[in-house]
């Protein structure tokens, strides 16, 4: 009868123990900084020749990092689409890129590639005047990310805050405000 209740009060014991492990995991866990929580992430152009781009996964969000050919800047120069937000005041990018090229540089452009109407992925644009375009209802972007007239899409594509630390690596960055 001993050995019996002995026995049980140790299965007890086990069972509070795991639990207590369980309801602890989730906290800990918590705890521990993932990629998601990155305050900063370095990423290279290097590999990048004109007119290609490569997506990065940056703190739960896809961007595109892309290095423009002296066509594609061309394109964006001569400003000859007819855009909802030109200049891109009613959209969401750092001061350093309001401009044209909504881009530190001309040569690379950096960009979160959900479309601002329902929250998309675009897709680089068949068009190779456009820069992309979304697949759920047909909004079109420029070279700038910057989104057509008639479009369902309200605003541009919005431009996270990054800087260069050397001639191809740019870091991307939380900025407090
Ligand atoms: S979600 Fe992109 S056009 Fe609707």
């Amino acid at each position: 009868m001993m050995n019996r209740r002995l026995w049980l009060t140790r299965i007890v014991k086990g069972f509070s123990i795991t639990g207590a492990g369980f309801l602890a995991f989730p906290f800990f866990r918590a705890l521990i900084p993932t990629a998601d929580d990155e305050t900063s992430l370095e990423v290279s152009v290097d590999d990048l020749r004109p007119g290609q781009s490569k997506i990065v996964r940056w703190r739960g969000r896809d961007l595109v990092i892309q290095k423009r050919s002296q066509e594609m800047i061309k394109t964006i120069e001569e400003g000859s689409i007819d855009l909802k937000d030109p200049s891109s005041l009613q959209s969401l990018q750092p001061a350093f890129a309001e401009n044209e090229y909504r881009s530190l540089r001309p040569e690379i452009f950096v960009t979160y590639n959900l479309c601002t109407h329902l929250g998309c992925q675009v897709v680089k644009s068949k068009d190779t005047s456009l820069g992309f375009s979304c697949p759920c209802h047909q909004s079109d972007y420029d070279l700038s990310g910057r989104v057509l007239s008639g479009a369902a899409a309200p605003t541009n594509l919005e431009v996270p805050a990054y800087r260069f630390i050397s001639g191809n690596i740019l870091v991307l960055e939380v900025v407090e405000v």
